[in-house]
């Protein structure tokens, strides 16, 4: 099978997605899979890529490769100085995107209209989960608990008295379709709210300010089977060291030392099988497919919360998905597997 790994990327994670798509190259079984990874450049080109030695090529010109121009599902690779030629035929697309243009169904459209399976999540899940300020009122409408929040858009932002009465404080502000916590603010007064709000206009156009919720964060992996069933994973938390104060981007991805991960995670006797019930529940709720992981947070008085549902979830070294799987017996090369037999059911 001739699998097109998606890499890279226009978002903010384009280099979390390079972190991912490595290892996703590295889990692909080469008697089975033919990967052809294609790298999206920060501006939007796609272009041939190779793997080599454990390494994605970040080519910075090369072939540009178009879905649709060689018609009838055919791929084209269209060299910089030479004459377009035909791909083999990709059989399945494998967008390992975070973020804009990558997860929110966009590339998911693009791979229907083209014709081209789709490994993952489809154009509404993705869409819905993106979009911070939907998917609350999604999750809100079918009862899935959430932090309580309000959408602020540029012409309608409310006052910080307006916002400190109705979340309390301290509260986050993040831009609605941003991923890794790219651009979120912890505000704790008054003096931090306009910079918090310019910081995540710089990333979107709304923003979703949030109480601030003091629990623990415990992610699970929901992978759909070709029957649409779902297997929802053991649950993981993550810890983060406190000098970052949150799970920030830093704590993510610079700082080797910025978070722990305990898989599983030691939680109250019943709490596991609720969380696994919730996201099962929140991935219906958003019209998720495929696979997502499933965020939340637990607080000390026992109350479960969903954060986001990320359906192209990091497959970094330290990303929660893989280990979560593998606590529940399921192998990097078998959640592949699985993604593929999904993609042409
Ligand atoms: N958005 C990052 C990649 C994650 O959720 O893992
Ligand atoms: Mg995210």
């Amino acid at each position: 099978l001739r699998i097109a790994v998606l890499f890279g990327g226009r978002s903010a994670e384009h280099d979390v997605s390079v972190l991912s798509a490595t290892n996703v190259m590295r889990a692909l079984d080469p008697v089975r899979y033919d990967a052809v990874p294609i790298f999206v450049t920060r501006e939007g080109r796609w272009l041939l890529s190779s793997f080599e030695d454990g390494a994605l090529e970040k080519p910075a010109s090369g072939s540009e490769v178009s879905l649709l121009a060689g018609g009838k599902g055919r791929a084209l690779a269209i060299p910089e100085n030479g004459t377009p030629h035909e791909l083999d035929r990709i059989d399945i697309l494998f967008p390992v995107l975070h973020g804009l243009h990558g997860e929110d169904g966009a590339v998911q459209g693009l791979a229907q209209v083209a014709r081209v399976p789709l490994a993952g999540c489809g154009i509404i899940g993705s869409a819905n989960a993106l979009d911070k300020d939907i998917a609350k009122r999604l999750f809100n409408e079918a009862g899935v608990p959430a932090a309580r929040s309000l959408t602020i858009l540029p012409d309608s932002a409310p006052s910080f008295a307006e916002m400190q009465e109705k979340l309390g404080l301290p509260l986050f502000i993040k831009p609605a379709r941003q991923g890794s916590s790219v651009g979120v603010s912890k505000v704790s007064g008054e003096k931090g709210y306009e910079t918090a709000l310019a910081e995540g206009f710089r990333h979107d156009t709304k923003l979703l300010a949030e109480e601030f919720i003091d629990g623990r964060e415990v992610e699970c992996s929901v992978l759909e089977a070709p029957d649409g069933s779902l297997f929802v994973s053991r649950t993981g938390e993550i810890v983060p060291a406190d000098s970052h104060g949150f799970y920030t981007y830093d704590a993510k991805y610079i700082d080797a030392d910025g978070a722990a991960i305990k898989v599983p995670a030691d939680l109250p006797e019943g709490v596991e099988d609720e969380i696994r019930t919730l996201a099962a529940k929140a991935f219906r709720a958003l019209g998720c497919d495929g696979m997502a992981r499933a965020d939340f947070f637990v607080t000390a008085d026992r109350r479960i919360l969903v954060n986001e549902l990320n359906t192209i979830p990091g497959f970094t070294d330290i990303s929660m998905y893989s280990k979560a799987m593998a606590a529940s017996g399921v192998s990097y090369p078998e959640i592949i597997d699985r993604l593929v037999a999904h993609a042409f059911a």
